[in-house]
C-alpha cells in the first residue's frame, strides 16, 4: 500500500538509550523510577496546568483502569459514549463498574451532554463520567463539564490520541479537577510503543499512583489495585519522543489542513468542526452514506489504506457476558457507519499531498456528490 493508514515513527535507539544511564547506575529500572518521573516531571510542565500532576503508566487502558479504581467505581455505575474504542468500556468493565453508554452530538461526535443529562436522570448512582476526545480532538469541555457540576459526579476524560503540541497556551486541566488519560501507543503521534500519560489534580495522584501499583496502602494492606506502571526503557523513549512533538504536531498540522482543503469540494463529507490543537493521529471524515467494504476497497486500489474507526459502537461492538445499561444512541448508530478515517504523516511534504490528492479524487466512487 503505497499510503497506508499507520506509518508507525519511534525515535532511533541511538536517540534514547543515553538515558537509560541513570537507571543502570541506580540499578532502578521501574516502579516510577529516575527516568520515568523526569519524564512526568516534563511533562507535566509541557502540557498541564499549574495544579496538575502527570505520571507515566503502562497503557492508556491501564490508565483509565487505575483512575476508576482510585475514584472507587466499583459495584457502582459510570456513563461514557458509544462511540468510541473497545479500551474505554474494558476499563470500566475492569474496574467493577457497570457501564451506562450515552449518545454523542452529531456535530461533534463527542459525549452529548443533553443524552449525559438523561443517562444521570435515570441512573442517579453513576460514580464517574468518562467523557472521550473523538480521534484525540480537542474541544472545550466547558458543556460536559457543566452537567457533571450539576450532578455533582466526578469527570474522567479518555483522551487516547489527544497528546500533541507540548507547550501551547491551552493546557490540559481545569479548577473542576477532570483527570485526563492519553495512550503512548506506537500508533499515536506521542509514540514510545506501549505507554499512558495520566493528568490529575496534584492532589488526587497519591490514590492513582497506588492503584497503579497493586493498590498498596502506607501499612502494606491494599484495595482494588494492579500493575500499571510504566519501565524505565519506555520512559527514556518518551524523553526522546517528548523533544520531537513540535515539529513532528506542525507537520501533521499541515497534513490535516491538506484534507480540510480537499474535502471542502465535496458536499457528502463532512470534516471535523472546531478541532483546537489537535495532533492528528488520523483524520476522520463522516460521509453522506456507509462506508462499504467497496468504498474501502476503491481507496486501497488507489493506494490509500482508510479505516472505519470507532465501528462498530459499543453497544454493537461489546458481546460479552456484562450487562451494559444504556440510553437511546441513535445519533452514535448512524454515524459509526458513515465514518472512515485517513492516514495523517510525520512526514507530509507537498509532493506526497499531490499523490494522494489525485488518488483519493480518483477514487471518488464513493464520493458520489461531489461538487469539487
Ligand atoms: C478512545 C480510546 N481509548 C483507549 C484506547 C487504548 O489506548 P491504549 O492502547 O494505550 O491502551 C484507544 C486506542 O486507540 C482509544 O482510541
Amino acid at each position: 500500500m503505497l499510503f497506508p493508514f499507520l506509518r508507525p515513527a519511534l525515535p532511533e535507539p541511538d536517540s534514547w538509550t543515553h538515558y537509560l544511564k541513570v537507571s543502570y547506575d541506580q540499578r532502578y529500572f521501574s516502579n516510577f523510577g529516575p527516568l520515568a518521573t523526569e519524564l512526568a516531571d516534563r511533562m507535566s510542565s509541557a502540557y498541564l496546568k499549574p495544579g496538575y500532576k502527570g505520571v507515566l503508566c503502562a497503557s492508556n487502558t491501564a490508565g483509565l483502569v487505575a483512575v476508576l479504581q482510585a475514584m472507587n467505581v466499583y459495584g457502582k455505575k459510570v456513563a461514557l459514549p458509544d462511540f468510541t474504542f473497545a479500551a474505554t468500556i474494558q476499563a470500566v468493565f475492569a474496574a467493577g463498574a457497570t457501564p451506562v453508554v450515552c449518545d454523542i452530538d452529531p456535530d461533534l461526535w463527542e459525549l452529548c451532554p443533553k443524552s449525559l443529562g438523561r443517562a444521570l436522570q435515570a441512573h442517579p448512582d453513576i460514580a464517574c463520567v468518562i467523557h472521550v476526545r473523538p480521534f484525540g480532538l480537542r474541544r472545550d469541555l466547558e458543556p460536559v463539564r457543566a452537567v457533571c457540576r450539576e450532578h455533582g459526579v466526578p469527570l474522567l476524560v479518555d483522551a487516547a490520541a489527544g497528546l500533541g503540541a507540548p507547550n501551547h497556551p491551552d493546557r490540559f486541566g481545569s479548577d473542576d479537577g477532570e483527570i485526563e488519560v492519553f495512550s503512548l501507543h506506537a500508533t499515536k503521534v506521542f509514540a514510545i510503543g506501549e505507554g499512558g500519560f495520566i493528568a490529575a489534580p496534584a492532589d488526587k495522584l497519591a490514590a492513582i499512583k497506588s492503584a497503579m501499583n497493586f493498590g498498596f496502602n502506607a501499612d502494606r494492606t491494599y484495595g482494588e489495585g494492579q500493575n500499571s506502571k510504566i519501565d524505565e526503557f519506555r520512559a527514556a523513549i518518551g524523553l526522546a519522543m517528548l523533544q520531537r512533538m513540535a515539529p513532528i504536531t506542525e507537520i501533521r498540522a499541515r497534513h490535516a489542513a491538506f484534507y480540510d482543503e480537499l474535502f471542502a469540494g465535496y458536499d457528502n463529507a463532512r470534516v471535523a468542526q472546531a478541532p483546537g490543537p489537535t495532533p492528528w493521529a488520523n483524520y476522520p471524515v463522516i460521509f453522506g452514506s456507509p462506508v462499504t467494504k467497496e468504498v474501502i476497497g476503491d481507496f486501497a486500489d488507489n493506494g490509500i489504506e482508510i479505516k472505519k474507526y470507532y465501528w462498530p459502537g459499543l453497544l454493537k461492538g461489546y458481546v460479552g457476558p456484562r450487562p451494559v445499561l444504556s440510553v437511546p444512541t441513535p445519533v452514535s448508530l448512524s454515524l459509526q457507519d458513515r465514518c472512515a478515517c485517513f492516514p495523517v504523516y510525520s512526514d507530509f511534504t507537498t509532493e506526497t499531498g499531490s499523490m494522494m490528492r489525485e488518488r483519493i479524487e480518483r477514487a471518488a466512487g464513493l464520493l458520489a456528490g461531489a461538487t469539487g
